[in-house]
């Protein structure tokens, strides 16, 4: 096995501090140690991984590099009893990716904690429908729920709305029965409408009044993927005792803040990270994804690219133009 040859997505940073993406062989033997030796069957085009592909060194520090922070595949071999040979696994997480080579290679290897079993439901292909933006989303969501709000306190605001945790976002509260208002900066109202918005609204209107102390009451609670003025805004525009997670910065890293909607209306702001989440929780956020977030109509918002169309989509993705999720098919 371990002379088996592979093909890849390997990035390399030239001379002038670019880097040049290609596709390229690489053999089973070049992959780091672990407990799982796993064929890739699926992985999906993440915001992490376009800057690990456009050589952002707080992602990923190291070049030439394989990246792909999440895929599902067959366990090829196991030095762990908990997986076998032949049984179909969702990687994700963790360093993959990162600096470990990740799913945009046909083979990983990595430790066994990175790994849990394809749930019941779930096949390969859809598991990275919705892959590392769909387990965001979903813990996003969670939160939103778990927080006590229920669907008559009012609407729930997303932000990035068509990308790719935005949109799953979206879908997951209208299938639990909330009001969504979608926020995004493209036209792209039928696609929203149809997975789930009540209500489209301009980017640029959320943040208007972004440098005011406080904003009238708007939102139940709100999932943000994009931080800075946006995220400001809406916390000025939560509703007493509501919640707004944060799992982004798309638009900016920068919070300028004051106390008040913490004191004035107890607004919740809740940090939502999937990288380091903890094998006992993603295994149940994977079940919930694969029963009650299961959605059929997102087989057809998926689009699915090879290694050779790869390198497109992320400068589509970093140019912020893309829509829904792009999923990476690596069985030959
Ligand atoms: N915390 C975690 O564990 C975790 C996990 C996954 C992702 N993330 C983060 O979540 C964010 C979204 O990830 P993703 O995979 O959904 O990315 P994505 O598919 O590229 O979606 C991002 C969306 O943000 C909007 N957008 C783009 N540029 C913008 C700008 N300058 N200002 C405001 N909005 C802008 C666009 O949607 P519209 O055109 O519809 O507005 C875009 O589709 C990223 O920052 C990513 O790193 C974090």
């Amino acid at each position: 096995m371990e002379d088996k040859e592979f093909k890849a997505l390997w990035v390399t940073e030239e001379g002038d501090k670019s880097y040049k993406r290609q596709v390229v062989q690489r053999l089973v033997s070049q992959l780091p140690p672990g407990e799982l030796l796993v064929r890739v069957l699926y992985s999906s085009l993440n915001y992490k991984d376009a800057l690990s592909a456009s050589g952002n060194r707080g992602v990923t520090r190291r070049y030439p590099h394989t990246p792909g922070i999440d895929c599902a595949g067959v366990v090829e071999q196991s030095t762990v009893t908990d997986f076998a040979p032949g049984e179909e696994v969702i990687v994700s997480c963790f360093d993959l990716g990162m600096n470990t080579p990740g799913g945009f290679g046909q083979y990983i290897r990595v430790p066994a904690q990175w790994a849990v079993k394809l749930p019941e439901g779930m096949n390969p292909r859809r598991s990275m429908i919705y892959g590392t933006a769909g387990f965001t989303a979903a813990q996003c969501v969670e939160r939103i729920i778990s927080h006590g709000v229920v669907p008559q306190d009012g609407p729930v605001l997303v932000t990035g709305a068509t990308g790719g945790v935005g949109c799953m976002a979206v879908a997951m509260l209208a299938a639990s029965g909330y009001t969504v208002s979608a926020a995004s900066g493209k036209d792209e109202d039928e696609f929203l409408t149809a997975i789930g918005a009540a209500e489209v609204i301009k980017r640029q209107k959320i943040a208007v009044g972004a440098n005011r102390a406080m904003l009238r009451e708007r939102w139940a609670a709100a999932v943000d993927t994009v931080g800075g003025p946006y995220l400001e805004a809406i916390l000025k525009t939560c509703r007493y005792s509501g919640i707004v997670t944060c799992c982004g910065n798309v638009a900016a890293p920068e919070l300028n803040l004051t106390v008040y909607p913490f004191i004035l209306r107890g607004i919740t702001l809740a940090g939502i990270d999937s990288a380091l989440t903890p094998v006992l929780k993603r295994q149940r956020i994977w079940q919930r994804i694969a029963g009650e977030w299961n959605f059929d109509f997102l087989e057809d918002m998926a689009v699915e690219v090879t290694l050779n169309d790869l390198s497109e989509a992320i400068d589509r993705m970093l140019a912020g133009h893309l829509k829904g999720r792009v999923i990476v098919k690596l069985a030959d």
